[in-house]
């Protein structure tokens, strides 16, 4: 195959020397390079190239001007819109303006293979339906634009909604559900292929039908040499003898790998599966175990991370031996008034975390404050105060804990407004903070210290009720009395 001749037009040099490196060593492509629109246009005037590609935002000329010029010049030039993500409005008015095609930073190799590959087979595609250059049949190439336009933005924004999702039971729900609307199916299901054995974790429309016999049924597709492959298989339809159903499926890969697959089942129009929508589903489950991946690698990452800051409060802890396991027991506290209260999943989360690590603002006070047997004067008091500030900023830095930060920070307000650090009062404090701050209170009542003894859990029980309203939301005081621990009840931590 002859090299194909590539100009890239951009004013940023980092993007202009990446693609230069990714059209010239690994494409294999004869690439030459613009800084401005002008620059560009100017190269188009005197060489013939097989595609361009092009920023929109640039001095001298703009990528949208230099679209209509070069159109001027040559009406079947391949003009390809390099665009930031999030921008696909950019896009659409490019491709109003005759771009061919656009991809979003970052790209990767395999975005501009599947653009170079659509480059050299486009033509022949034309050819194919008959149309001679000159006499282009503008109604059909403005129709194939348009539902390419219509599955391009579709899938755009199916990755945006993926991105959002960090747990794999929300991805699964997610992915069946975009599935049918991105496929214009009947039915999507979402199976996982572990220890020899195909699970369908998730199904909907009439795909459920297949949920009873899925094994048996799917496990050829993921047999011993199967290749990874969007391919579609004609089946019997279940409870018909003489019908016969389509089904599509797309595999879910980690390095090659696979993991699981998409099945989908039945167009709404009544018509079979075709070549545009096996590149759908094909570039829907690519995204789909991108996430997945993510997924993976953020779990293993994060439960690093939290082993770490647990190990930092077990050390913290073994400062004083009075104090130990205490963040344990307000954690399992917490929970049992978060339970009564009915947080949500994400809330128990933030408290399961946070309230682990809520006085790890502690290793910024000094042992002689910290440890100290007797009555603070005024000043330590006020070091010890600095505690919850501290280890708001110690989880700064880590964008992931927003709410456990507010927890930390807020875990020694008062619902009166007289706490500290911020002088929050009712139901400015997080909930997780005015629950915390019982379950912390109680526990540091009920544990022995240097300067006195341990109190009855009655008595402070009973102190707790007559700071309520004060000190504490009545209404998380009266969940902890219904739980165990506020029944005295003592549970495994
Ligand atoms: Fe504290």
């Amino acid at each position: 195959m002859e090299k194909l001749k590539v100009l890239v037009v951009d004013d940023d040099q980092m993007v202009r020397d990446t693609l230069y490196q990714l059209l010239t060593q690994i494409a294999g492509c004869d690439t030459e390079l613009a800084e401005t629109g002008k620059d560009g246009l100017e190269k188009i005037q005197k060489e013939e190239f097989n595609v361009v590609f092009t920023d929109l935002t640039m001095p001298e000329m703009n990528g949208i001007d230099l679209i209509k010029e070069a159109k001027r010049i040559n009406p079947y030039l391949p003009i390809v819109v390099i665009t930031g993500y999030g921008s696909i409005d950019n896009a659409v008015n490019a491709m109003k303006e005759g771009a061919t095609d656009f991809i979003t930073k970052p790209f990767t190799i395999e975005n501009i293979m599947e653009i170079l590959n659509r480059i050299k087979t486009e033509p022949k595609l034309i050819k194919e339906i008959g149309v001679e250059k000159g006499s282009v049949n503008l109604n059909f190439l403005n129709l194939a634009l348009y539902k390419k336009y219509l599955s391009i933005s579709l899938l755009q924004e199916v990755s945006a909604e993926l991105d959002e999702l960090y747990d794999n039971k929300k991805v699964y729900d997610k992915v069946v559900e975009l599935g049918n609307k991105l496929l214009d199916v009947k039915g999507t299901a979402f199976l996982m292929f572990e220890n020899g054995k195909v699970k369908m974790r998730k199904c909907i429309g009439n795909m459920e039908k297949f949920s009873l016999s899925h094994n048996n049924f799917f496990s050829e597709f993921f047999g011993e040499g199967q290749k990874p492959g969007v391919f579609k298989k004609t089946i019997p339809n279940l409870g018909q003898v003489s019908n016969y159903t389509e089904i599509l499926f797309a595999p879910l890969t980690i390095n090659g790998e696979v993991f699981g697959g998409l099945v989908f089942n039945g167009k709404n129009d009544g018509s079979g599966f075709n070549e545009e929508d096996i590149a759908i589903a094909n570039t829907f489950a690519k995204k789909v175990s991108l996430r997945i991946e993510n997924n993976a690698l953020y779990e293993v990452f994060y439960s690093n991370l939290v082993s770490t800051l647990k190990s930092l409060i077990i050390s913290i802890e073994a400062r004083d031996s009075y104090t130990k396991k205490h963040s344990e027991r307000v954690t399992n506290y917490s929970l049992q008034i978060a339970k009564v209260l009915g947080l949500s999943d994400e809330d128990i989360d933030v408290i399961k975390f946070g309230g682990y690590l809520h006085d790890i603002g502690k290793i910024g006070v000094k042992d002689t404050v910290l440890l100290k047997p007797g009555k603070l004067t005024d000043e330590e008091f006020e070091e010890i105060k600095l505690h919850s500030v501290i280890g708001d900023n110690i989880l700064k830095p880590i964008k992931f804990f927003p709410k456990e930060r507010e927890l930390i920070r807020h875990h020694h307000e008062r619902y009166d407004g007289r706490g500290y650090p911020d002088g929050l009062g009712g139901e400015e404090i997080p909930l997780t903070a005015r629950i915390l701050a019982v379950a912390d209170t109680y526990d540091a009542m009920t544990s022995t210290r240097p300067y006195r003894k341990a109190l009855d859990h009655s008595v402070a029980i009973e102190e707790l009720i007559r700071c309520s309203g004060k000190q504490f939301d009545p209404k998380v005081v009266e969940a902890f009395l219904e739980c165990d621990a506020g029944k005295g009840i003592k549970t495994e931590i």
